[in-house]
């Protein structure tokens, strides 16, 4: 930096005025002295970096999450999605990365029974609670009713959808039977869970299928709202 603007001066010195090319020199070097200066450390990095240029040093955190009634002690960069710290630090891969972005519904997991999607929420934000993930909706062998019919109704081609769709559907049939309305809802007195393929597909509408197997989603679906009632 301070070799740039030497050289600008003394190429402004020899010419006796501000020729152009000394005139750019010096503009350019004058316009990046505050970004150099202060942006970096000497090392070339961000302050406060020592691994990856422009990226901020990880700041670990020990937590315990319980998720499918299991305990797991974890150190982990405090900035971890749920979802990542499920796949790649409980070795949990039931819960898919479609989008990471919250647009497709693939990640969803159960906490205390309400279904959000893991790619969206700090792992460090769900200690003390129950976290259920599709391999925890089955008790041992014996399937949860929803993969049950999931499974009776072809409710997949690939599958890569299916863990999201499954968790969703347990959470979105619970939600429906506390009276928790859809923009579909016609009568909002009623709290029921056997729900119209209307309800259904509003309900279900944060779950995206690239197969588009929602026929047969919302049959499996429809197979255990009856079920329930
Ligand atoms: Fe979370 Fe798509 S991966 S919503
Ligand atoms: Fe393939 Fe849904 S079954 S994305």
């Amino acid at each position: 930096m301070t070799r740039s603007l030497n050289v600008s001066n003394s190429a402004v010195a020899k010419s006796g005025g501000l020729s152009r090319r000394a005139m750019v020199q010096v503009s350019t070097a004058i316009a990046a002295a505050p970004l150099v200066g202060c942006a970096t450390s000497p090392s070339g990095n961000m302050p406060g970096s020592d691994t990856v240029e422009g990226e901020p040093n990880p700041v670990m955190m020990r937590m315990n999450l319980q998720v499918n009634g299991v305990a797991y002690p974890l150190t982990i960069d405090g900035r971890t999605s749920l979802l990542d710290a499920l796949r790649e630090n409980m070795n949990l891969k039931g819960s898919k990365k479609g989008c990471d972005h919250g647009q497709c519904g693939a990640c969803t997991v159960l906490v205390d029974g309400k279904r959000i999607n893991s790619c969206l929420t700090l792992a460090v934000m769900h200690e003390g609670q129950a976290i259920t993930t599709i391999e925890g909706l089955s008790n041992g062998e014996a399937l949860h009713p929803m993969q049950t019919a999931f499974i009776k109704h072809d409710g997949f081609q690939c599958g890569y959808c299916t863990p999201g769709q499954i968790c969703s559907s347990v959470g979105m049939l619970a939600e429906a039977k506390s009276g928790m309305p859809s923009h579909v809802t016609q009568d909002l007195q009623v709290a029921t869970s056997v729900l119209t393929d209307d309800e259904i597909r509003e309900r279900m509408s944060g779950n995206i299928c690239r197969c588009s197997a929602y026929p047969n989603i919302v049959a499996a679906i429809r197979d255990v709202s009856g079920a329930a009632a």
